[in-house]
């Protein structure tokens, strides 16, 4: 059982096959929290709390003595106002104006499965995958329901957590804070790693050590963003990426959102995550709930790497949907770095007939196809294909283009809308705004208010008409800017700091719509590169466009970074040119392949004008990737040397069978009289032995991981290496 109640001690304790998670109800009341770390039997868990008075300053909730305040027990969803001074996982406003709640625990269920979280993308799994325990906290004066959700993935090592409020009193509640989940630490001598950055840099790994206060990240950009991840990880000083006690959080949702934490005088932890509370308020009428999405936790008493593990297989195996959520991935070309605006039909088939000579299987033709659509000035919105630039129209062009062997893809920015468009001419109102206020634009676009039922209608309309009409397999989905003057005009003036989460709740909408009325279309996430690279969107569309900053020696930190939390499978990785358009570097051909082949691969460059020997490399890469692809997509991967602590990088696949391992190695800037290296492997089978596939050399598994492979002698900026084994 994943999942006891011990009636006698009050302890619920969830297992999952390596870890615990442990709480208790305290008087009667409170449900407070014990453990959660390395699996434990469950003989007295009794003796964790300790009760004595500390200090006059801690106050008492009424009834109980001096050494019982709730600023010193551990909670599991805290609240304001009753002698815990932390901050609180939740914050409610009575029709009299005042905050305080006093919800105590009622009872519980335990459901064998997971329910649906309404309207908003979560993990699933079938009855004998999870067991989800609900626990009902209650507030009497109010009628207000909390229920405190808990599913157990007992093989995934995984436990999920999200809250829902429901109003079952007269009165109208203001719910102005909901987290998804609140961890109280016994310690907090941990460091914390989030997933930093900006456009075009994003994802890039910071570590710092927990310091009295709070700390926390977070976006007020309605977009989850380039600049914060939706990710946390609290760390032992000494977790490395094989080693140590590392403790994971990512919210499944793709808004505004807040990670925090909060290290007390007791040297308590408090770490908590869900929807940023920042301008944020959400009224419950009578009868009427909020669910908060939810979040991932994952324990990992072997470092990072572990860690990473436990979230690519839940991601991949219970959050991806749909038919390619177990399909190996096309190889695709984007006319974007290519092009960019300046295309026409006869440019398109060029490309696309070079593509196809080289093996690549998808085209992908990206922005600038639409409305008068030749720069980024104009017509989002007007989802009809431009006929100066294509006569032959979306499905003249595709059916030509499938004809020359090669599947047809179609880039959109259906959450947009161009101030010069026929759409915006029509609805000036449909955009996020507030009344009488000027609106900011952002890349000469405005964010149409998804808020609003008539817009997401509208906007799935558009974007089905196109794609049905034309034999489209694959789909990039794009938003280029975040949100500014957060209202909406169809919001009652008592629910406009509804806007941002209304907003999210209705791309979701629209995107349940869209991807289960084409369920043969492969959908592609984008946000200007990687500003929504979340687990939200990856319930929806199971690959995302990592990042605008195609750069070998830039993707190679974003895309560690990315890999902490994010399945190989949905990191889109696209080879382009020389000098590169984002940083101007020169990079080899062939390092650039190795970089991009390390992901879901592709290419955004111009093939038609390629040399020869460059074509030759580039059929000889594809052939390659579709031969060591279902090891890439769907293996285990292990970080080996990271680029944010030195000049190399390092990670290896292991595929699903265990029969073959790649390993790529990477040396940025070359240094005069190099020494001989080596790389150490990890997770291999001791006593198996593996063939270089090169040479045939034979290498044991116990040579391989405490020797090492010889790295090639090698001079010269920007070098890198593939060596693939097969066990024999
Ligand atoms: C941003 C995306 O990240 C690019 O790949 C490209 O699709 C442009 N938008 C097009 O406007």
């Amino acid at each position: 059982m994943s999942i006891v109640f011990n009636q006698a001690q009050d302890i619920f304790h969830l297992t999952t096959k390596n870890t615990s998670y442990v709480m208790k109800v305290l008087e009667k009341k409170y449900l407070s929290h014990l453990y959660w770390g390395k699996k434990i039997r469950s003989s007295n868990l009794n003796y964790i709390l300790q009760f004595r008075d500390r200090c006059s300053f801690n106050a008492n909730p009424d009834g109980f003595g001096s050494d019982f305040s709730l600023n010193i027990v551990p909670q599991e969803y805290p609240c304001y106002g009753t002698s815990d001074y932390r901050t609180p996982a939740y914050e409610v406003q009575l029709e009299n104006g005042t905050t305080v709640v006093e919800a105590y625990y009622k009872g519980y269920k335990i459901i064998d499965g997971k329910p649906k979280l309404q309207g908003l993308p979560a993990t699933y799994g079938n009855e004998d995958q999870v067991k989800t325990l609900e626990i009902e906290l209650y507030d009497e004066l109010l009628g207000l329901k909390i229920i405190l959700s808990y599913s157990v993935f007992y093989e995934q090592d995984v436990i999920t957590r999200s809250v829902k409020f429901v109003n079952g009193g007269n009165e109208e509640i203001k719910l102005l804070r909901g987290l998804s989940s609140s961890v109280d630490f016994h310690s907090d001598n941990y460091d914390i790693l989030q997933l930093s950055g900006a456009w075009a840099r994003e994802r890039n790994i910071i570590k710092r050590p927990v310091a009295k206060g709070i700390q926390s990240i977070e976006s007020r950009r309605g977009f989850s963003s380039h600049v914060q991840n939706p990710f946390i990880a609290l760390l032992d000083k000494k977790a490395t990426e094989t080693n140590g006690d590392v403790y994971g959080f990512s919210l499944v949702y793709s808004g505004n959102f807040l990670a925090q934490i909060e290290a007390d005088e007791n040297d308590v932890a408090r770490v908590q995550m869900g929807i940023n509370p920042f301008d944020f308020n959400y009224l419950l009428k009578k009868s009427e709930f909020f669910q908060t999405p939810e979040v991932v936790m994952v324990y990992s008493d072997k470092g990072l790497n572990k860690m990473s593990n436990i979230y690519h297989r839940i991601y991949r195996e219970n959050l991806m949907r749909g038919k390619y959520k177990e399909k190996e991935r096309p190889i695709l070309i984007n006319n974007w770095e290519a092009t960019y605006f300046d295309f026409n039909e006869e440019k398109i088939e060029n490309i696309v007939k070079q593509a196809s000579s080289l093996g690549i299987e998808l085209f992908v033709l990206d922005d600038g196809w639409f409305g008068k659509r030749n720069d980024d000035k104009s017509s989002l919105g007007d989802w009809f294909v431009n006929k100066n630039k294509i006569p032959s129209g979306i499905k003249g062009l595709s059916s030509k283009i499938i004809k020359s062997g090669i599947e047809f893809g179609l880039w959109f920015e259906p959450e947009m809308i161009s101030e010069d468009s026929e759409l915006f001419r029509k609805h000036p109102d449909w955009i996020i705004h507030c009344e009488n206020r000027s609106s900011s634009l952002g890349r000469n676009q405005y964010v149409l208010d998804l808020s609003r039922d008539d817009v997401c209608e509208e906007i799935i309309n558009m974007i089905s008409k196109i794609l049905e009409e034309a034999p489209i397999s694959y789909v990039k989905w794009d938003a280029n800017r975040n949100m500014t003057e957060i209202g909406s005009s169809k919001l009652e003036t008592n629910r406009q700091r509804e806007t941002a989460h209304r907003y999210v709740l209705g791309l979701y909408k629209i995107l349940e719509n869209i991807t289960s009325r084409f369920p043969d279309i492969l959908f592609e996430s984008c946000s200007g590169g990687g500003g929504r690279f979340d687990p939200g969107m990856l319930y929806y569309m199971p690959q995302t466009w990592t990042s605008d900053d195609t750069d070998s020696v830039e993707r190679l930190k974003i895309q560690y970074g990315t890999s902490l939390v994010y399945p190989i499978i949905s990191m889109g990785a696209h080879l382009s040119a020389v000098p590169n358009h984002q940083v101007e570097r020169i990079t080899p051909l062939d390092t650039r392949a190795n970089v991009a082949m390390a992901g879901n691969f592709g290419y955004e460059i111009d093939v038609t004008r390629l040399e020869k020997e460059e074509k030759d490399k580039i059929k000889n890469q594809v052939e390659f990737y579709k031969e060591i692809r279902n090891t890439i997509q769907f293996g285990d991967f292990y970080r080996l040397l990271s680029p944010f602590e030195g000049n190399e990088t390092a990670w290896m696949f292991i595929s699903k069978d265990k029969n073959e391992v790649i390993v790529f190695y990477y040396y940025v800037l070359a240094h005069p009289n190099p020494t001989d290296k080596r790389l150490k492997l990890i997770e291999l089978q001791e006593l198996s032995n593996y063939a270089l596939a090169e040479t045939d050399e034979i290498y044991g598994g116990d040579e391989l991981m405490n020797i090492g492979i010889n790295i090639p002698y090698c001079l010269g900026d920007f070098k890198s290496y593939i060596f693939r084994f097969n066990k024999i």
